[in-house]
């Protein structure tokens, strides 16, 4: 299962369309996919005590534990992801050990551009996540009303989905292999 994680708390989100659309691509391609829209399910703020209890967050964990990667599509908010996201990785932290990770983020203006790297070096760094070394960066004229208006994010959309499908996929055959 390949798990999308959408993190915009927006009801107008555009991260939210870049989600949808990876969701989509995946499911073409005949893989199983769960999206988890933090606008849907609230998660509590993690006070790296009870919150870790929540029903909410032991799914979150419990889906990302047997993705075969995920897929983060958030706002930038402040040069990083949002409050949403990164709250939601605090909550579920050793879950994410080793895992295959994209990233998909929207922003007001192209200057935010590295601003997913905080979040991809403390994935490094503190999980040993595999980081695919592509994302999506997308402002907003990219999107009209809510779908993708710009064919090339489009193409960057279907090129992340395969590129981190191969990924995860040599992944965990090599893990296999090696059992
Ligand atoms: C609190 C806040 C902080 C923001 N900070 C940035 C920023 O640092 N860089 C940027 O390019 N855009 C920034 N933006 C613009 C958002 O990234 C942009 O509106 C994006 O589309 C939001 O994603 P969403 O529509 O999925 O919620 C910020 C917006 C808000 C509300």
């Amino acid at each position: 299962m390949f798990l999308v994680l959408s993190a915009s708390l927006n009801p107008d989100s555009r991260s939210r369309i870049l989600a949808k659309a990876c969701a989509d691509e995946l499911r073409s391609t005949g893989r199983e996919v769960t999206m988890f829209d933090l606008s849907d399910t609230p998660l509590p703020a993690c006070d790296g005590a009870a919150a870790y209890g929540d029903e909410n967050v032991k799914r979150l964990s419990s889906l990302i534990e047997s993705a075969k990667a995920i897929f983060i599509a958030s706002p930038v908010y402040n040069f990083d992801v949002n409050a949403a996201a990164k709250n939601a990785i605090e909550l579920t932290g050793q879950a994410w050990t080793e895992k295959v990770v994209s990233m998909m983020l929207s922003a007001g203006g192209q200057g935010s551009y590295m601003s997913a790297m905080g979040l991809a070096n403390s994935l490094m760094l503190d999980f040993r996540c595999l980081i695919v070394p592509r994302f999506i960066y997308a402002t907003g004229d990219a999107f009209e009303g809510d779908s993708l208006a710009n064919d090339e994010i489009a193409d960057r959309v279907k090129t992340l989905v395969k590129e981190t499908t191969r990924l995860a996929d040599a992944v965990i055959l090599s893990a296999d292999k090696c059992r």
